[in-house]
């Protein structure tokens, strides 16, 4: 291995290889057949999921459609790989543990007994009208009735689209007018950190005037009595009650959707991506046993929330699809204090963990102090996922949290992707802090000039990020909106998937991912476009023009910064109590993950003398980089640019 300008960890001895790859070589020789003999390779994959009918050709592709199809003539049910298909070998092996939000609150739930609550929530499903391709809006805390309504859905063959928690009224509405969803599922509150979050008053809020939506189906997390309106609403567990515990399961095609997830991109409201059945579900289970070694008996535990494609993946369908033991972390990593983790790892006995980068600075803050104060012997691999993870936090989460003996596996991938794409294989590959290492099977990445559009070929490159074999994991379409899946994802390095990403491959053809490239955020590991928070502030009447743009923060990885130009009768207004209106606004448009850290009030925007606002002025002012910016004297306004710097140097006077 040649030189890197930051050290390599070897594989040592004491961390076993992947009981599914057990050495480089052996990587090596079936990543190349998986390029070389794709169809076979899938094929073999798929044989671990259980068909109804097996599948006729393994991939078919209308390449200047963007139309890909994998499994074709197959017919299988998501739902049936994950519960029914393990009872006779696993009826009463645990399949999910429910860490309550309270600490020390566990529930353990068997296979037999996930079973028989899908099939009640089914059956509730079909009672309140929903049908195969029927979509349906889940708007829940992580409980165990959120993962038991999406298997649910998967076992009619209705679409679930899952909205995080975090999202205000107007995104939840937003998102379930887009999917046509016919019943909302929530709960009456739910809870992180010790708070209680309205859930079911945002969805009344969300819901109200929509004739489309039928029922709202409450999940009890709490004895908290909340509004119920005749005729729409209706208690989950009341409903369960007058339902059996057994629903036929529905045969799907291999193409049939499986679920929505809405994802922001650069442009536009987000847009809900679409993954099918058995492409997905193949993928989602190969990536989880292979990244993560997961071997029977493991407890595996992703600390993501179900709301973002990680939980999908890597909470549900993956580990069930394994017949795993999947823990459902509800509460935050802070909650009570910075040890939280590491607690629920020793009352558990977590061998697995998977986390983000965000939630690792959050806790590193606190020292070491709060990890050494539990055992983690039973810790073997531990996971990185969402955004770049710094190299310090890396050797953090390898040196003190797994103390050295546990692999770290710093997986790369995106909503569109539906698993895992770049990632180290456990005791196998030998990492770099800050690297996500080598793409998986079937997975071959470029680095493209983002000038030119063409490829650059050899190591010791960067560029755009994209992908140019398709793989069984991708998803298939915006819903609703095929051009815009076209346009977004397959137009600007025709023929190629562009992720979004740019990227260096080192020396080694190892991949280093350097961040978004278009103008999406990653704000604590989640996804947000500039454009999105822009139309949230110039919905407030104060508020003529904005700018948005991300700025390194110590532990969110990229903050918000805002400027804004306010309109002639808002000048006098007081500046705090104007900049506390806004994030307020940003707040009640998309959520409160979405408020920016910093609002400031400029007196113009950079821009061309077309017209164009120069973003990479702005981000740079933002960083507090004053020099490079570039010739200004091409712009509209030049002196623009001064007194920006100087508002910024005023109020932020120690980052330089
Ligand atoms: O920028 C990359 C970053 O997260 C983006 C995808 O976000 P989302 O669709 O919300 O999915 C997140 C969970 C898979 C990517 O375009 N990202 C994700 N994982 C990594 C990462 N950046 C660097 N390293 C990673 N391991």
């Amino acid at each position: 291995m040649s030189d890197s300008p930051l050290s390599v960890y070897p594989v040592k001895p004491q961390i076993q290889a992947t009981a599914h790859v057990r050495s480089m070589a052996e990587y090596e020789r079936l990543y190349r057949l998986s390029l070389d003999n794709p169809e076979w390779f899938w094929g073999e994959q798929a044989k671990t999921l259980s068909w109804f009918h097996p599948w006729t050709q393994v991939f078919d592709a209308d390449y200047d459609a963007v139309d890909f199809a994998w499994y074709s003539g197959g017919r299988l049910n998501a739902c049936y790989n994950c519960v029914d298909r393990h009872l006779p070998t696993r009826g009463d092996q645990t399949a999910i543990i429910w860490a309550a939000d309270e600490p020390g609150v566990y529930k353990h739930i068997t296979y037999r007994e996930l079973k028989h609550d899908v099939c009640r929530i089914a059956n509730v499903l079909i009672a309140h009208g929903v049908r195969k391709g029927d979509r349906v809006c889940i708007y829940m805390p992580m409980i165990p009735e959120t993962v038991a309504t999406m298997l649910a859905c998967a076992r009619i063959g209705a679409v679930h689209s899952v909205v995080f928690g975090g999202f205000s009224a107007e995104s939840l509405r937003d998102r379930i007018i887009d999917a046509g969803c016919k019943v909302v599922v929530t709960a009456n509150v739910g809870m992180r950190g010790g708070r209680e979050i309205p859930l079911k008053t945002i969805t009344d809020r969300a819901v109200d005037g929509l004739s489309l939506v039928e029922s709202v189906l409450v999940a009890r997390r709490t004895d908290k009595e909340v509004p119920m309106r005749q005729g729409r609403d209706h208690w989950l567990d009341d409903e369960m009650r007058k339902q059996r515990s057994t629903c036929t399961v529905e045969w799907m095609g291999s193409e049939d959707p499986l679920f929505i997830l809405y994802t922001s991109g650069s442009t536009g409201k987000p847009k809900g991506v679409l993954h099918t059945t058995a492409g997905y579900m193949v993928y989602a289970a190969f990536t989880h046993k292979t990244v993560f070694d997961y071997r029977d008996g493991d407890v595996y535990c992703c600390a993501a929330d179900v709301g973002w494609i990680t939980g999908h993946s890597y909470i549900v369908y993956g580990p069930l699809a394994n017949g795993a033991t999947t823990v459902l972390f509800e509460s935050v990593p802070t909650y009570p204090n910075a040890g939280r983790y590491w607690q629920v790892v020793d009352d558990l006995g977590i061998n697995i963990f998977y986390t983000a980068p965000t939630a690792l600075r959050a806790i590193a803050q606190a020292g070491d102090e709060p990890v050494r104060k539990s055992s983690r012997a039973s810790l073997r691999i531990l996971g990185s996922v969402g955004e770049p993870i710094n190299p310090e936090i890396w050797r953090w989460y390898h040196d003190v949290v797994g103390e050295g003996r546990c692999a770290v596996v710093d997986t790369w991938w995106q909503t569109e992707t539906g698993g895992i794409l770049i990632s180290p294989l456990p005791g196998v590959t030998p990492a770099k802090p800050g690297s996500a290492t080598l793409p998986f099977f079937g997975v071959k990445p470029l680095v493209v000039d983002p000038e030119s559009g063409k490829i650059i070929e050899g190591n010791g490159v960067s560029g755009a990020l994209c992908l140019s074999t398709p793989w069984p994991g991708q998803a298939r379409t915006v819903w609703g909106d095929h051009e815009r899946f076209k346009l977004t994802y397959f137009s600007q390095y025709k023929p190629y998937y562009f992720t979004g990403d740019g990227c260096r491959r080192d020396e080694d053809g190892y991949y280093w991912i350097t961040g978004r490239i278009d103008d999406v955020l990653n704000v604590s590991g989640h996804r947000l476009g500039t454009a999105e928070v822009e139309s949230a502030l110039v919905a407030h009447e104060a508020v003529a023009e904005a700018a948005v743009v991300g700025f390194p923060h110590d532990i969110k990885g990229t903050g918000i910064y805002a400027y804004v130009l306010i309109g002639a009768e808002y000048q006098d207004r007081d500046p705090a109590q104007l900049e506390g209106a806004l994030k307020e606004q940003v707040r009640h448009a998309i959520g409160a993950f979405a408020t920016p850290d910093v609002i400031h009030i400029a007196p113009g925007l950079p821009k061309t003398r077309s017209g164009k606002i120069m973003r990479r002025i702005l981000r740079k002012i933002a960083s507090s980089e004053y020099t490079g910016l570039g010739d200004t004297t091409t712009l509209a306004e030049p002196e623009v640019v001064d007194k920006l710097v100087a508002q910024h140097r005023l109020r932020f006077p120690s980052k330089e």
